[in-house]
């Protein structure tokens, strides 16, 4: 970050000295003012429930105007990722800044697909679980125990650690969500192929049996691929934050991870996608299409509670890049499997023509976020509604890891911890029992 050559000035109309705090450029995007001495020189914090305008971090890894609707991964924009790198490419640029040259790429290829198998004792915990557990619950489990299973990674101020935590993480998710899926359903783990491609593996491990040889479609490879490349970072979302805030207690890698896929489940973020299906799914049963202006009235209504899911964010005011590839991926997918009528997608696009005209959504700059579309396209390949979520995490964790190396990397990184503005009771003496 660059020194502004002006500064901010913070004065109170009770007489208070005012105050004068630096201001720092980033590369693009807003200014920040630095108000790291605002405590010491006034005795007041700044109150930001939400974080609407705090920065909690410098960071170089990813980059959003939710005005324009633009995201770049390390400069690039995600369109020109989508259509030039496969996913792993996608995590080596995350990771390390630059996109792979071609023996770059090979080698981080290899050693991603060498990594693949789980310590054979995650079976023995995977059984604990009930076999209808949500997968959520179960990848919070599973990524969590890791930190068991691999003891010679678990220190996160040891980059050498972090390494080969990151390279395992990328790595076993896949395995990881394919084993909580067979176990849902009772069907055998398949392991996996190290001659396939990261998501031609996934795949095989999900809708593979040992019965019969699995062949890998090459669209729906790619279909999942490219869900795995718009899901790979995201900045300070609140599962990265919920990472950067774990992590900077200094517990393991793993442990960090798990505390992202948590927060990640909750429906206003990574959960999304399977409130958005559900809710498509709804529509559909109360009468499709002919139901949309209906529910639209209980969208807008405030007391209804009703929100239309894969609709609006924080930080996107336009449409979500995101949301117009996803739209593509599931016209390709939807004609490779024949499923061009599918009433849920006529459904999708019915919502989104009328909430893109409708004033309520218009004046609040609501558009279609990426989850909108990724949940038609993830039950068009098969994959259960329960767990999309699931495939979300696993895109997202190389994004969590690398949000977390360049906090322990940061000169300037301290423990998370924010202040409160306490409105309980003040101090006061306990009653004898009698009188409570
Ligand atoms: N449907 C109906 N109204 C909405 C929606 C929606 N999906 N989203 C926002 N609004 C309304 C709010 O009611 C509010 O109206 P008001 O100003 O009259 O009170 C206004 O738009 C602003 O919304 P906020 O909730 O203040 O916006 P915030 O930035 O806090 O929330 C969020 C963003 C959580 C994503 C919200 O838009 C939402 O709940 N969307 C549906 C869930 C969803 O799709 N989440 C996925 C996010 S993307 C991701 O995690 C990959």
């Amino acid at each position: 970050m660059k020194l502004a050559d002006y500064k901010a000035t913070l004065s109170f109309s009770n007489g208070s000295p005012a105050m004068e705090m630096p201001v720092y450029h980033g590369s693009i995007g807003p200014d920040v003012i630095d108000i790291r001495k605002l405590y010491g020189q006034t005795g007041m914090f700044t109150y930001d429930p939400g974080f609407l305008s705090t920065a909690a971090c410098q960071s170089a890894i990813t980059y959003i105007d939710g005005d324009k609707g633009e995201l770049l991964y390390r400069g690039y924009p995600i369109e020109q990722i989508a259509q030039n790198c496969d996913y792993l490419d996608t995590c080596y640029l995350l990771l390390n800044g630059e996109i792979p040259n071609e023996k770059e790429s090979q080698d981080f290829h290899k050693l991603v697909t060498y990594h693949t198998m789980v310590n054979e004792q995650m079976q023995f915990f995977l059984r604990g679980f009930r076999r209808d557990a949500h997968p959520m619950a179960v990848l919070t489990g599973l990524i969590g125990a890791l930190s068991a299973f691999y003891h010679d990674s678990t220190d996160i101020n040891n980059p050498e650690h972090r390494h080969i935590a990151a390279i395992r993480l990328i790595a076993k998710l896949p395995t990881l969500v394919a084993m909580a899926y067979k176990y849902g359903i009772g069907q055998p783990y398949m392991y996996p192929r190290n001659e396939l491609s990261y998501s031609g593996n996934f795949l095989r491990m999900m809708f593979g049996t040992p019965c019969e040889d699995y062949k890998v479609s090459p669209v729906l490879e790619r279909a999942l691929d490219r869900i795995f490349i718009l899901h790979a970072d995201h900045e300070q979302n609140a599962s990265t934050s919920t990472v950067r805030l774990c992590g900077s207690s200094g517990t393991n890698p793993f442990a960090a991870i798990a505390a992202g896929v948590a927060c990640l489940w909750g429906p206003a973020h990574g959960g999304a996608n399977e409130a958005c299906l559900n809710m498509l799914e709804d529509i559909q049963a109360m009468g499709g299409v002919s139901k949309v202006g209906e529910f639209m009235e209980k969208v807008k209504d405030k007391n209804s509670g009703v929100k239309l899911m894969g609709f609006g964010h924080r930080v996107y005011k336009n449409y979500d890049p995101r949301a117009k590839l996803m739209q593509e991926t599931c016209n390709e997918v939807l004609s490779e499997l024949g499923l061009e009528k599918d009433p849920l997608f006529a459904l999708a696009k019915q919502l989104e023509k009328i909430a893109l005209e409708d004033d309520y959504f218009v004046q609040r700059k609501l558009y279609p976020n990426v989850d909108f579309y990724s949940g038609i396209v993830q039950r068009a390949i098969g994959i259960p509604v329960n767990l999309f979520t699931g495939i979300f995490a696993l895109a997202r964790t190389v994004g969590w890891i690398a949000q977390l190396n360049e906090m322990i990397g940061d000169p300037e990184y301290k423990i998370g911890r924010p202040r409160q503005l306490f409105t309980g009771a003040a101090r006061r003496d306990m009653p004898q029992v009698a009188k409570r």
